[in-house]
């Protein structure tokens, strides 16, 4: 499995999986142990995804622990220091972790400095690896810097082939901060894996469309966390690693750039404000 170094010198897995929208327990109980098999190391959840208790019964049932580096992110109406403080705390315990791999800011709501500032404490006493953002932008990330002792490690956004993120890419690249995609396959809609031009791609390589995007993201150094509730496809999206794609192929993949989005905005300030209530 590919690795990629953070701005602290800690590596983390390239491929991950993400778990948004996967609640049954049953499903999870398949999933978990599975994906350890097939050499996945790298977990996405979040508070607002209820299922972080799900998750830490599976790893508990299954002992998968310190086979899974876990991830959570804070829900924006837990934003301020104590608030943050607990909604960590809750996490740690539904998960039945002492320790998390990251720790992520979920979207830039009103008080998020308050809230990096818990997670810088909660990282200088050792409780995870790396703490991190979601969902921010430059004007956030410049706001972050004004107070922040530490600095984000990665930005989790939405990234696929219709929203390659490449302004964002580069602000990043210039602080040192890793990209990793949410949405990674733009949720499989058919605008993004019928495009003649992915399927095109998948058809020369006997690859399906998700393969070749998951590929591209590899090849574009992202870290990404495609989400599946099922084991074949699971399997699917890790055979990745025996093509490459041609120069060729990535002149097309960056002509499908045209700003489509399969959620939410960071720059829709009425989402912002919204979520600091929910
Ligand atoms: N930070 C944030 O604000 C944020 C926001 C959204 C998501 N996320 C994270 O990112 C993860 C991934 O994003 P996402 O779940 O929104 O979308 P995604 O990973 O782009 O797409 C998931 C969809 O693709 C389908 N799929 C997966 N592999 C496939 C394959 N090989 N062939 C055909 N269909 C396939 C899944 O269906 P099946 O399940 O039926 O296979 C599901 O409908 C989430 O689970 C979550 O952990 C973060």
């Amino acid at each position: 499995m590919n690795k990629i170094k953070l701005n602290n010198g800690l590596s983390l897995p390239q491929l991950g999986f993400g778990t948004y929208k996967i609640t049954d327990e049953e499903i999870l109980d398949k999933l978990l142990p599975k994906a350890v098999d097939l050499g996945y190391g790298l977990l996405d959840t979040a508070s607002y995804y209820n299922n972080e208790r799900a998750i830490g019964d599976c790893i508990c049932r299954h002992t998968l622990f310190g086979k899974l580096k876990v991830c959570t992110k804070i829900w924006p109406k837990d934003y301020g220091r104590d608030q943050t403080l607990y909604s960590i705390e809750k996490s740690m315990k539904n998960l039945r972790l002492d320790k998390l791999e990251g720790l992520f800011l979920h979207w830039p709501s009103e008080d998020f400095e308050e809230s990096w500032k818990a997670l810088e404490e909660v990282y200088e006493e050792g409780l995870c690896n790396f703490i991190a953002v979601s969902n921010f932008h430059k004007q956030h990330l410049e706001k972050l810097f004004v107070h922040a002792n530490i600095k984000p490690a990665i930005d989790q956004l939405e990234t696929h082939p219709l929203l390659q993120q490449k302004d964002m890419k580069e602000y990043l690249s210039q602080h040192n901060i890793q990209l990793e995609a949410w949405s990674p396959l733009a949720r499989s809609v058919e605008k993004l894996t019928d495009t003649a031009v992915i399927e095109e791609i998948a058809s020369k390589y006997h690859k399906s469309p998700q393969q070749i995007v998951i590929r591209w993201h590899i090849e574009e150094g992202n870290i990404l966390i495609p989400k599946t509730s099922k084991l074949e496809r699971l399997e699917e999206n890790k055979e990745v690693f025996d093509f490459s794609l041609s120069r060729e192929d990535h002149n097309k993949i960056a002509k499908l750039d045209s700003g489509i989005r399969v959620s939410q905005d960071p720059e829709d300030e009425n989402w912002l404000k919204e979520i600091r209530e929910k």
